[in-house]
């Protein structure tokens, strides 16, 4: 509706959903022979590091890594312990399946088809978006950190505006800040 803030309702579901059925029909040949390739979701309210490209290029299943300027955060990123992912570090619900933005994950193309049902559920709870497609893909224990064990941030979400860290001064104010030596 109008005058709705803009996260409301989730956006470009059926955009992004409309994508992952055509590679399904298209990258399904007789032989298996196109079945290499990553698949992320880009937007155009993010910046992006060339770099970021390079680094999703090695999926195998899900890869991760930190995003710049998203949730009211300095950033919000995957919490790497000995090269795997133990948790999240995040202003907001952390206690979502999948509490990773949009921008800070990919997938590899294998996985989405041998995951025929995967896709995003635009009912799904604020927040809940990524996390509906990840929960049919992958576990948090399967994750790949990328961005040098998620310490570089890489894509941010500037949206072209001042960025909104709210929720960065409440968690500072309690010593829960993000790491400042964590350039964004
Ligand atoms: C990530 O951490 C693991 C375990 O500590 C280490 O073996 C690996 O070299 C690190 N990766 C990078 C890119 O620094």
């Amino acid at each position: 509706c109008q005058g709705d803030p803009n996260w409301l309702k989730p956006r470009g579901v059926e955009q992004r959903n409309e994508g992952l059925r055509w590679l399904r029909e298209d990258r399904t040949p007789p032989g298996g022979a196109r079945e290499e390739g990553v698949v992320y979701f880009a937007d155009d309210d993010n910046t992006y590091s060339l770099q970021l490209f390079q680094e999703m290029r090695s999926t195998q299943k899900v890869s991760v890594w930190p995003v710049g300027l998203v949730g009211a955060m300095k950033y919000e990123s995957p919490v790497v312990q000995e090269g795997k992912v133990v948790g999240f570090h995040t202003g907001w619900r952390p206690s979502r399946p999948f509490p990773i933005d949009m921008a800070g994950f990919a997938v590899s193309l294998r996985l989405l088809l041998a995951h025929a049902d995967a896709c995003f559920d635009g009912e799904a709870p604020q927040g809940f978006l990524e996390s509906s497609l990840l929960q049919g893909l992958v576990t948090v224990n399967e994750l790949e950190p990328k961005a040098v064990n998620c310490t570089k941030v890489l894509v941010w979400h500037t949206r072209t505006e001042k960025p909104k860290l709210k929720r960065e001064e409440a968690l500072q104010a309690q010593g829960l800040g993000s790491d400042p030596a964590v350039e964004v």
